[in-house]
């Protein structure tokens, strides 16, 4: 029987002492803002996703934000999204005024579907259409890009992959981030991601003129780049403010810790993958679990389970509270966003349109997961698990009996 010193959580950072010392390196240097190593941290970006342009961003939120900026997204245009997702993936439209609407997931793969996309679009007018389709690689695992994209493109959408859960995962063997499937992809880089630098994020795109908006917005709509110049300037000390921007620039700091991380991304990659495997071998066959398409190539930022009250006797929340008890503290991903007060929806609606993101929020529940979780405290939370299924079954059983 194990017992546990330290309490589980579902997810954490792990830094180790290298990227302690590259980060105090920084502290030391000329440049604790933008300096030399966020331009060294997106090249390496580009590198690990075999993308073309990165901006790196303080956060995953403002780089959503400013892709959404460079695509045009302007006051009453509407954007479609996941609705399982932090609210993030829908607050990046409001900031431009937008409005938003949300595509229901399904329940094998707790995603949007080719299916479910091609189905609203064809119940919409077309003057109804989003300008923007974000797309949320739930949990680490893409969803029907390749389609999806097409479509959407046909019709003159543009697609933002919010990859911010999924940095390392393929799609039909390319990258995410190479954006072959998205005109944009963004990546999250907070603690409890794939990779950190504390607070972060990363736009990547393949064309250079979103990149060159990407940049302006993220830096107060400033550029200091001559070609770009209104007015004829040869002074070295002259920039131009050509568009309302932010301040939403990574610093030195938060990169040399991202360089430090991404250094060891393989490692982090195939162990959360080791994780993924045990839990899906030894967990009761009951629990159902996410079915990945053979072609997806997860980053398995998140381990989700439905819990489904009626075939394993006890809800989400009965196990989630059983856990904290034994001092693991699991987590729902997500509260569908449509669900907050300040995004709300019709109740009739959101059973009507959206069924599945309904039954997925009142059975999902993600499991521990993330590098550094060991074999055997991952071993104490599915033991702890199985045991709470067989016990209450059996009692079940026996006053059915
Ligand atoms: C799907 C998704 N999008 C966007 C974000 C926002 O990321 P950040 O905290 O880096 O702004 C998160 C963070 O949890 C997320 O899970």
């Amino acid at each position: 029987m194990l017992f546990l010193k330290n309490p589980i959580n579902y997810s954490r950072q792990n830094i180790n002492k290298n990227d302690i010392k590259k980060v105090k390196n920084v502290l030391e240097s000329d440049f604790l803002t933008q300096g030399p190593k966020v331009e060294e941290f997106e090249n390496e970006i580009n590198k690990f996703c075999k993308s073309r342009y990165s901006v790196a961003c303080n956060s995953a939120t403002s780089a959503l934000h400013i892709a959404c900026l460079a695509l045009g997204l302007k006051r009453n245009d509407i954007v479609w999204t996941n609705p399982v997702s932090f609210v993030a993936s829908a607050n990046c439209a409001l900031y431009c005024g937008a409005k938003v609407d949300y595509v229901d997931i399904d329940l094998n793969t707790f995603n949007i579907t080719f299916e479910n996309f091609k189905k609203k679009l064809f119940k919409t007018k077309k003057k109804n259409f989003p300008k923007i389709l974000i797309l949320v690689d739930y949990g680490g695992f893409p969803c029907d890009l390749d389609k999806i994209y097409k479509l959407a493109r046909k019709n003159n959408i543009y697609v933002i992959q919010d990859s911010s859960h999924s940095l390392g995962a393929k799609y039909k063997n390319s990258k995410v981030g190479d954006c072959k499937f998205s005109d944009i992809t963004v990546f999250s880089f907070h603690p409890v991601k794939i990779i950190t630098t504390g607070e972060g994020g990363v736009a990547t795109t393949k064309s250079k003129k979103l990149f060159n908006y990407m940049q302006m917005f993220r830096t107060h709509g400033i550029t200091k780049d001559s070609k770009f110049f209104k007015k004829a300037n040869k002074n070295t000390w002259y920039f131009e403010q050509q568009v309302l921007g932010y301040n939403y620039r990574m610093n030195d700091i938060e990169a040399s810790l991202g360089i430090s991380q991404l250094k060891r991304i393989n490692k982090n990659l195939s162990e959360r993958k080791k994780l993924a495997f045990n839990y899906n071998k030894n967990l009761n066959p009951k629990i159902k679990k996410i079915n990945i398409k053979k072609f997806v190539k997860s980053s398995y930022h998140l381990y989700p389970v439905l819990i489904e009250k009626e075939k394993i006797g006890f809800s989400r929340d009965d196990l989630l509270k059983y856990l904290k008890k034994n001092n693991i503290h699991c987590q729902l991903h997500y509260i569908p966003i449509f669900e907050h007060p300040f995004h709300s929806i019709n109740k009739k609606k959101k059973f009507a349109y959206f069924p599945n993101t309904m039954k997925f929020y009142e059975c999902a529940i993600s499991l521990p997961m993330y590098y550094g979780l060991k074999m055997n405290e991952q071993k104490f939370v599915i033991e702890k698990i199985n045991k709470r299924i067989k016990n209450v079954n059996r009692n079940y059983n026996s006053s059915e009996g």
